[in-house]
């Protein structure tokens, strides 16, 4: 899940439900990953105790893994809410990254609250630290790689026209085409706050085409992604109140939208605009989450919806992906 970035204490209620809905809903997760904006202020000490005294016994009956968004992103207020096992002098006033092995699969935590010329929102450290680290997950026989990235190149609102994932030096210039390069297989975004989900993208930023397989389980239905060439990346909207409508900048164009496999409008859009900024929907509508598997050739990601207006605010599924290695 990403964003739960709550501004009052109702709204981090709102977001601590979110999380306890998700752990009762994938009832086996082994851990919870959060792709950052965890609060709306990192420097406001009575936002963490919102939403972490509101999540604790979620958060004591679990394993967190956050992401650093770019609203906890100075003055360690990151580093300083979380135990985490960071590379030896790296750096963390700005946020952390780290990454971490279970079963099979190794997971990057990413921290796109840095900045260097030749990057935008990472260092220069940092990208060579996600390279060697994942070569060597590889090598240790890592069959799945996933990132989180809070601030991703591909997602579909706002901040899909930020000059530092458009630029030349931007994310969608210079750090997807490596996610492909890694072999990375799912990145895992933030900071959009709307859904969607891209095809697989490759090196030089096409859509791969590719096998697809359909499953019937449960009477739900899964489309897999059969050994795709490049990553596939989604962004889980929001966890938490705040929501944007679809990016509608011509410069992002039709070539732009067919790299998505999903790219709606944001559900939250039929309950109309905020009355606070009405260029936004209404907040605390709609929270997003998604539950994800793998075993030996296969990864499922199953997406849920909690809409506070019908099925009692209890999740139900409204979306599902696969991808198939052999
Ligand atoms: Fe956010
Ligand atoms: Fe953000």
């Amino acid at each position: 899940m990403t964003d739960t970035q709550a501004k009052t204490e109702d709204e981090a209620i709102l977001s601590s439900e979110t999380i306890s809905k998700a752990l009762d809903t994938v009832p086996n997760a082994e851990f919870m990953v959060h792709n950052g904006d965890l609060v709306d202020d990192g420097v406001k000490e009575e936002q963490w105790d919102w939403l972490l005294g509101h999540s604790q016994e979620s958060l004591l009956n679990t394993t967190f893994a956050p992401s650093a968004g770019n609203h906890e992103d100075e003055s360690y207020a990151f580093i300083d809410h979380f135990n985490l096992d960071v590379p030896e002098n790296s750096a963390t006033e700005t946020g952390a990254y780290y990454s971490y092995d279970y079963s099979n699969a190794h997971f990057v935590v990413l921290n796109s609250n840095e900045d260097s010329e030749k990057y935008a929102n990472f260092s220069e450290n940092q990208i060579e630290w996600l390279k060697e680290d994942v070569k060597a997950a590889k090598a240790n026989g890592s069959k799945w790689v996933i990132v989180n990235i809070h601030k991703g190149p591909y997602t579909t609102s706002n901040h899909a026209t930020d000059d530092d994932i458009m630029d030349p030096n931007g994310v969608r210039n210079q750090v997807a085409p490596l996610m492909a390069e890694l072999d990375i297989d799912f990145v895992l975004q933030g900071h959009d706050h709307i859904y969607a989900r891209t095809k697989p993208i490759t090196s030089n930023g096409t859509a791969s085409e590719t096998e697809k397989i359909t499953e019937t389980k449960k009477g739900q239905t899964v489309e897999y992604t059969v050994n795709p060439d490049g990553a596939i990346y989604l962004i889980p909207a929001t966890a938490g109140p705040k929501v944007y409508y679809k990016n509608q900048d011509p410069v992002l164009g039709e070539a732009f939208y067919n790299l998505f496999e999903v790219a709606d409008e944001n559900h939250s859009a039929i309950y109309g605009p905020d009355p606070s900024n009405n260029t936004r929907p209404v907040r605390g509508q709609i929270q997003n989450f998604v539950g994800i598997s793998m075993d030996k050739e296969k990864l499922t990601a199953v997406t849920y919806e909690i809409d506070q207006n019908k099925n009692n605010a209890e999740p139900y599924i409204i979306d599902q992906l696969g991808i198939i290695k052999k």
